[in-house]
């Protein structure tokens, strides 16, 4: 029998060289050090058990008493999390979702109909291409180049808005470039937003994971002359990716707001997917949040530091959990550092990096496996 499938889920299923090496590499017996793991709770982190799972038992969590954006108790708590960055923000402007994904999921569905094009920054995360073709909508990246840190081209960002773009997404700060948008470029995709109409999508989960001591500002400090959505959740927040937790936070000019909420909750109300354990655990893991960030960013600060101590040109980041390596010597790359070194990195062209020569490691790696990983790709480089 021949079954038909969606053309949007007509994906390359095959795997990719690299994935292959590492398969047979293991197969083979060969113990492979990975600086890809950005799993947050197999790297070796201290969580409070007993704070993180007592809350899941709270009686409230036996009544089904469904609110399409979430529990107010809930959204009130994430509003109180934008209080500690500085920003007014009500609890009615929020959604919750069961990830930061699904949040994105919504937004295309509220601003796109099939064909239409949101603008994503290259190089960043790879599971737009994914959520896009779900949602039947087509990305156009817009180039980030690097020159001392990384910078948007504007110019050819605004050349690539068209009649059906739709909005403008921004990782804020970036992964895995780790650039935070100034406020000079906020200024200027607000003003490009305006100008055409376009909503703005900033996704900020790495928000809390400076480089320095300075906190980084969220999108959700007003004003905000452009329609905005605000992305966040739990997976990197508070390091808990398999709570589901995740939000929308929107912004802008009174009457498209207004619009947008009351679409976005039906939108919402359509699947209810978020549980209500959760939902009734989330005040008691965003207060709990320091707990994790501090150990992560201490590893990032020990991880990077590790980076620099053995002469690696890594290039400039300012926050997140991932630094890009620019290897020195033609042909080296990830799948060579993979078979002469046994070390796991990701290539550059994963994250749309045009360059050869980059590897993307993962900062909270646990330091042990990091040291190691990153003394033979020294070794090899120097
Ligand atoms: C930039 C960015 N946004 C969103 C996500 C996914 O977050 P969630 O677990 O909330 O879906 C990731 C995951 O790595 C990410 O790197």
């Amino acid at each position: 029998m021949n079954y038909r499938f969606s053309s949007r889920t007509a994906w390359d299923l095959g795997e990719s060289d690299l994935a292959r090496a590492i398969r047979l590499a293991r197969g083979a017996g060969q113990t492979l050090i990975d600086l890809t793991v950005s799993n947050p709770t197999t790297c070796g982190f201290h969580y409070d058990a007993e704070s993180i799972l007592a809350p899941l038992s709270d009686p409230r969590a036996l009544t089904y008493d469904p609110d399409p954006r979430g529990l107010l108790s809930a959204r009130e708590a994430v509003a109180a999390y934008y209080g500690d960055h500085r920003a007014a923000v009500s609890p009615d402007a929020i959604t919750l979702t069961t990830s930061t994904s699904e949040g994105y999921g919504y937004l295309f569905r509220l601003l796109c109909d099939a064909g239409d094009e949101i603008l994503v920054p290259q190089p960043s995360y790879p599971l737009f291409d994914y959520l896009a073709d779900l949602e039947d909508v087509r990305l156009r990246p817009y180039p980030l180049f690097y020159d001392y840190g990384w910078w948007i081209d504007f110019d050819q960002l605004e050349r690539r808005i068209g009649p059906r773009t739709r909005a403008i997404l921004l990782v804020h700060p970036n992964n895995p470039t780790g650039h935070a948008t100034s406020h000079t470029e906020r200024l200027r995709l607000e003003e490009i937003c305006g100008r055409h109409g376009l909503a703005l999508i900033v996704d900020e989960v790495f928000l809390d994971y400076p480089h320095t001591a300075e906190k980084l500002p969220s999108f959700a400090v007003g004003p905000h002359p452009a329609l905005t959505f605000v992305l966040s959740g739990m997976s990197k927040i508070a390091g808990l990716p398999q709570m589901k937790v995740g939000w929308i936070a929107a912004f802008g000019p009174e009457v498209p707001l207004r619009q947008a909420l009351a679409r976005l909750e039906i939108v919402a109300d359509t699947f209810l997917s978020m549980n209500t354990p959760a939902q009734v655990a989330l005040p008691h893991w965003l207060q709990g949040r320091l707990g994790i960030q501090d150990q992560i960013l201490e590893r990032i600060s020990s991880n990077t530091r590790k980076i620099m101590d053995c002469n690696l040109d890594l290039l400039k980041v300012d926050a997140g959990w991932s630094a890009i390596v620019r290897l020195p010597r033609l042909g080296m790359d990830a799948e060579s550092i993979l078979s002469a070194e046994h070390v796991i990195t990701h290539p550059g062209a994963f994250y749309g990096i045009a360059e050869r020569g980059r590897i993307i490691v993962s900062l909270i790696t646990p330091e042990d496996e990091f040291s190691t990983g990153i003394e033979r790709i020294a070794k090899v480089s120097n």
